[in-house]
């Protein structure tokens, strides 16, 4: 796609060398994705894994699936609850159960449950950011207090979107860790996409990304993975310099995750924040269906990796 075909709006980029002239399908090396993604899989967790949208969770229980184990996970006016799914009394389910003033009762017999252990049951260690809700699941993993929080921006409008895939978390991580596949994957929503910088952990790109077929916002933006089950893209000059795109990856079960994406935008306009103050409830779910588009097509190619990988 030539440049001179789209009429870009925003801020103006300096010119930069790319870091290679090879078509798409000779730059996007397995053997780099594959290194850059062993490294991600190198870095510690502290054990946190993201359950959804803070605001995803309301005064009801809900249930997530969560590394192999189920969880009951409602709000209190004490914060978000995440605890066994299973009634200490005989096992059932507490998600079908209702909350009352802060407490989850049982189906079975009535036993209400809050942020307080009961015998061998207990909620776990959560951290709600304030856009996104972590849990601390048990397991081998080594522990830290909080979640390893990428890098935000000051100020910041949020949209979160999460939807699940046949696939491991190393596949959602893959996946963005392959740029190359941008335009020619998702041409609705990338007019062009090179390649600035890469080295053996990161990778800069100059993309246009499309809002109408012949409009488009160019903007450079740096891909890395400050966890192993997380990859950040911020955006470092252009227009809109300091939002983030957050893709986190949570094991379901084997083959099976859930992707939970947090568009962090900001700007150093000041007409931003007051806009998206006054309209960020109308904006929210336009944001939110955008990368919805994106990852049930990025979650095919996950799928597909997962697949590969599998040998069949
Ligand atoms: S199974 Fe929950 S109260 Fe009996
Ligand atoms: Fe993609």
């Amino acid at each position: 796609m030539s440049e001179t075909r789209f009429l870009k709006i925003g801020r103006r980029l300096p010119p930069a060398d790319l870091f290679s002239e090879a078509p798409d399908w000779q730059q996007a090396q397995p053997a780099w994705i594959e290194g850059a993604l062993r490294h991600a899989l190198s870095l510690p967790s502290g054990g946190w894994y993201v359950v959804d949208a803070a605001r995803a969770i309301e005064r009801r229980a809900r249930r997530y699936r969560i590394a192999g184990e189920d969880y009951v996970v409602w709000r209190t006016d004490r914060g978000p609850v995440v605890a066994p799914d299973s009634c200490p009394h005989m096992g059932a389910r507490l998600s079908d159960g209702v909350v009352r003033e802060g407490r989850v009762v049982c189906p079975w017999h009535g036993l209400a449950l809050g942020q307080e252990p009961h015998g061998t049951w207990r909620p776990l260690p959560v951290h709600d950011d304030g856009v996104l809700l972590w849990v601390q699941a048990s397991g081998s993993e080594e522990r830290t207090a909080t979640p390893l929080l990428p890098v935000r921006p000051e100020r910041y409008f949020a949209a979160v979107m999460r939807l699940e895939a046949r696939c491991d978390p190393r596949d959602v991580v893959a996946n963005r860790l392959d740029p190359w596949h941008g335009v020619h994957f998702h041409p609705h929503s990338f007019g062009r996409l090179r390649v600035l910088e890469r080295d053996e952990t990161t990778i800069t790109v100059r993309v246009v990304y499309r809002i109408a077929p012949w409009l488009g916002m160019e903007v450079d933006a740096l891909f890395d993975c400050p966890d192993p089950r997380t990859i950040v893209m911020t955006i470092i000059r252009g227009e809109g310099a300091g939002s983030v795109v957050e893709t986190h990856a949570t094991p379901i079960e084997p083959g099976r995750s859930a992707v939970i994406e947090a568009t962090l935008a900001t700007s150093e306009r000041p007409q931003f924040h007051a806009f998206f103050r006054a309209f960020g409830g109308l904006l929210r779910p336009v944001v939110e269906k955008r990368a919805r588009r994106l990852w049930v097509e990025d979650g095919a190619y996950a799928e597909r990796r997962y697949e590969l990988r599998q040998g069949s």
